[in-house]
């Protein structure tokens, strides 16, 4: 008989990437546990994602980062625990390990990463401090020997691919499409369902553990280049390329504000330096994530483009 399947929290499930990761868990057959401030929010939209998530399952728990007891108290009822809280709460991280370490039942822990492998970048400021701040808890939870698995998820579809990856455009190119680099560098797109369902999968792998799963499904690894001529191509229309060398993308992202500046940061880290790709995956530290579960069916990023036609 199957062991019964790890039992999960997840802190932060009310944001962007945190609903997909609530939602795969569910779907995926886990006992799901969502830790959210307000139960019965006045927000219309925030109330019907909590009843969506109660709909499929998952059982809220009240409490807050800031209140010890509360983590305390969550985290005895799970196996996994998984971070996807935002920007602000990166940091304070520290008190779920500390709640992890006082509540003493935890099999692994899954901080909030979602992002570029941070112990592996050439970001420029401000992106370098922000990655820092993830490095810094990664460092936090080894000396706590803590088991661990860190979700290098690359890019979310979401995020890039309505824009065709132009860092601070509002939509889609009309003539013109702006590229950093000579767009010849490898970038990894991921779409946010997909991210929730290797999250999950991961999250009681013995061979994710310790490890750092990176999200590089084949068909979804282009340059800049490419992905514009995939759209050129659905929409039978040829754009202008406009390349802004390296020089001017560092000017750029010292002259704009925030968080502009951040997004050029990342983007320049990404498209101009190729910290998507610029590394391989080695089996002491990492392990690819549709290499390990072939049977999910990810959405390509030419599926995802069509969604836009
Ligand atoms: N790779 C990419 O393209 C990409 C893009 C964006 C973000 N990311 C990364 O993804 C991760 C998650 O970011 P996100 O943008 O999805 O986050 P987000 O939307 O800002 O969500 C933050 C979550 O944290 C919760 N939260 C805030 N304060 C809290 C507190 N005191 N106690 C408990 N929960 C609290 C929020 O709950 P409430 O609903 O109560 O406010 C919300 O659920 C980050 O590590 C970020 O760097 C990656």
């Amino acid at each position: 008989m199957a062991a019964e399947k790890s039992r999960i929290l997840i802190i932060g499930g009310t944001g962007y990437i945190g609903r997909y990761v609530v939602g795969a868990s569910a779907r995926l057959g886990h006992r799901t546990f969502a830790l959210v401030r307000d139960t019965a929010p006045a927000d219309p939209a925030k109330a019907q994602l909590l009843q969506g998530f109660t709909d499929s399952g998952v059982t809220l728990l009240k409490g807050d980062l800031y209140d010890h007891a509360s983590l305390v108290n969550a985290i005895k009822n799970v196996d996994v625990v998984i971070s996807t809280v935002g920007f602000f709460q990166l940091a304070d991280q520290t008190k779920i390990i500390a709640a992890i370490k006082e509540a003493g039942n935890i099999k692994r822990f899954l901080p909030s990463e979602f992002g570029n492998d941070v112990d592996r970048t050439n970001a420029v400021e401000p992106a370098k401090s922000a990655f820092a701040i993830k490095v810094q808890i990664r460092r936090a939870i080894e000396a706590e020997k803590v088991p661990y698995t860190y979700v290098s998820s690359n890019f979310f579809a979401g995020y890039f691919l309505p824009t065709l990856g132009q860092a601070g455009a509002t939509g889609l190119p009309t003539d013109k499409v702006t590229i950093l680099g000579d767009g010849n560098t490898k970038a990894i797109f991921v779409d946010e369902n997909d991210i929730g369902t290797y999250t999950i999968k991961a999250a009681d792998d013995p061979r994710t553990l310790n490890k750092t799963l990176y999200l590089r499904p084949p068909a979804n690894i282009l340059t800049h280049n490419e992905l514009v001529s995939l759209w050129e191509k659905k929409v039978g229309k040829t754009f202008e390329r406009v390349y802004v060398p390296e020089e001017e993308v560092l000017k750029q992202i010292q002259e704009a504000p925030i968080p502009l500046n951040v997004a050029l940061a990342i983007s320049h880290s990404v498209f101009v330096k190729g910290d998507h790709t610029n590394f391989e995956i080695e089996p002491s530290f990492g392990v690819e994530a549709s290499e390990l579960y072939p049977d999910v069916k990810y959405t390509t990023v030419d599926e995802y483009l069509n969604r836009f036609l």
